[in-house]
């Protein structure tokens, strides 16, 4: 490319309105939903970071293809264009459509794990953790050293730590891990990917004992990206190659079409084992709807293949990489500390080292995303000890590993100006970083309690 701007590699084609309500109006959302993001309306909230799943925006061919919609109870044609498409990038034989990502890991996890067993993934994501706690079993993250350390600069700070796999495995006893999970690209250890030579270590430990290897694929096409862009001798081969080779090295797959299917809905479990599958498709019937459709609708099936195909176009990935690098060099260059270098679908700033006042215990991770809605209407997400640490009697909470406000990136869905706004409120923000106090958890569920938790702030 001659010129650095990145552009767009599309043009606007249909428009949705967005207002930034006053600041009294962002004080009173505040207090209403109990100064939990997840509680405002999306009206309240006028760049909208909380999530990448779902969000983006979908393409006209994607729009079309959805008018093709097979609506068949059984056997409808979009499933089997679906299922094709699926196959074909994933190399596995048996496609199994869920409604999103956590049907998926709700269906293997019932088929594959015990109660007692062990589940190790580089980090759970926090559906896949909580559904591998719902059968009775740990699941237990075993990130590289260098995952934990938010400001080193490494490519593939995702990679799973191939020693303390082995030695869980060996403590935990063989029979008791039914499986191996990697998630590609990582994020909650803030959107890292894993190089195509860890996920081979990954394998040969698998093979080493006999465990099946699953990846939760959500960002593959991500994750694929950045090998090309990181690991010698990638540069030359195209992303669906590389996903490819990627997907060959698993048995399986769990999969959110929300992130790199470009879909508002949908999901999918993958895998070659065929008695996995016949059990995973009598759960899918309880809980799902039929094989052919598992909880979605024919149109949805058609946008999840279409955007499937879009999302491995290298001009689409090279501009989504780029500008969500853009956003993490402008926070960066004003000294803000953040998971360096950036992920694929966010920035994370690390509330830990800004508010070093807060202890984890009052939540620092939630007090900097509360800051920046009430500085300028952008809704960020907790990635602290809201959402990861226990909960203990009596005690302050067990503390997260890290305490991250993740700024996820919906796809094809906000401009550069959009982006330059929110590198102006968290700049804002971080200026006033030291007055900024931490909250108290008045209400919570017994678990993923940061969907409905209820806080206070401390005097
Ligand atoms: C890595 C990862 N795994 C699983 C999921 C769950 O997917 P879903 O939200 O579609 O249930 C997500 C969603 O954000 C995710 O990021």
């Amino acid at each position: 490319m001659a010129y650095k701007t990145i552009i767009e590699p599309f043009r606007v084609h249909t428009v949705q309105a967005i207002d930034l309500p006053d600041a009294a109006a962002r004080e009173a959302a505040l207090v209403r939903s109990g100064y939990n993001l997840f509680g405002l309306h999306a009206e309240e909230v006028i760049i909208d970071l909380l999530t990448d799943s779902g969000t983006g925006a979908m393409s006209t061919r994607q729009w079309s293809g959805m008018m093709l919609g097979d609506e068949s109870y059984a056997g409808s044609r979009s499933f089997y264009r679906f299922e094709r498409v699926v196959q074909e990038l994933t190399g596995y034989s048996e496609i199994i459509p869920t409604h999103q990502g956590r049907a998926a890991e709700k269906i293997l996890f019932t088929v594959a794990v015990d109660e007692g067993d062990l589940v190790p993934n580089n980090t759970h994501f926090d559906t896949t953790r909580a559904n591998v706690e719902y059968r009775g079993a740990t699941a237990f993250d075993c990130v590289c050293a260098e995952g934990h350390d938010p400001s080193l600069e490494a490519p593939f700070k995702g990679n799973v730590d191939i020693e303390a796999l082995r030695a869980v495995i060996l403590e935990h006893g063989v029979e008791q891990v039914p499986l191996v999970m990697v998630t590609v690209t990582n994020n909650s250890g803030g959107g890292q990917p894993v190089s195509m030579a860890n996920l081979r270590a990954v394998r040969a430990v698998c093979d080493e004992f006999g465990i099946p290897l699953f990846l939760d694929a959500c960002r593959f096409a991500e994750n694929a990206w950045f090998i090309k862009l990181r690991e010698p001798g990638y540069a030359d081969r195209t992303p669906r190659e590389i996903a490819r080779e990627m997907f060959a090295i698993a048995d399986g797959c769990t999969m959110s079409a929300k992130k790199d299917g470009l879909a508002n809905i949908g999901g999918f479990l993958a895998l070659n084992d065929r008695e996995w599958a016949r059990q995973a498709r009598n759960l899918l019937i309880l809980t799902e709807g039929f094989p052919t459709y598992g909880g979605l609708a024919g149109y949805d099936l058609e946008a999840i293949a279409t955007g499937l195909e879009e999302v491995l176009d290298e001009q689409y990935l090279h501009y989504r990489i780029r500008s969500t690098e853009y956003l993490a060099e402008t926070v960066h260059r004003a000294g803000i500390p953040t998971v360096r270098p950036p992920g694929g679908h966010a920035v994370y700033l690390d509330a830990a080292a800004l508010l070093p006042h807060i202890p984890p215990h009052q939540y620092p991770a939630q007090a900097l995303a509360i800051a920046l809605y009430r500085a300028g209407g952008v809704r960020g997400v907790e990635i602290g000890t809201v959402m990861f640490g226990r909960a203990r009697a009596g005690e302050p909470d067990e503390p997260a590993a890290m305490e991250l406000v993740r700024l996820a990136i919906p796809r094809r869905m906000y401009t550069q100006s959009h982006i330059d706004y929110v590198g102006e409120v968290i700049l804002d923000t971080a200026a006033h970083a030291d007055e900024l106090r931490g909250y108290r958890i008045v209400e919570q569920a017994p678990w993923l309690r940061h969907f409905t938790a209820r806080l206070e702030p401390l005097a």
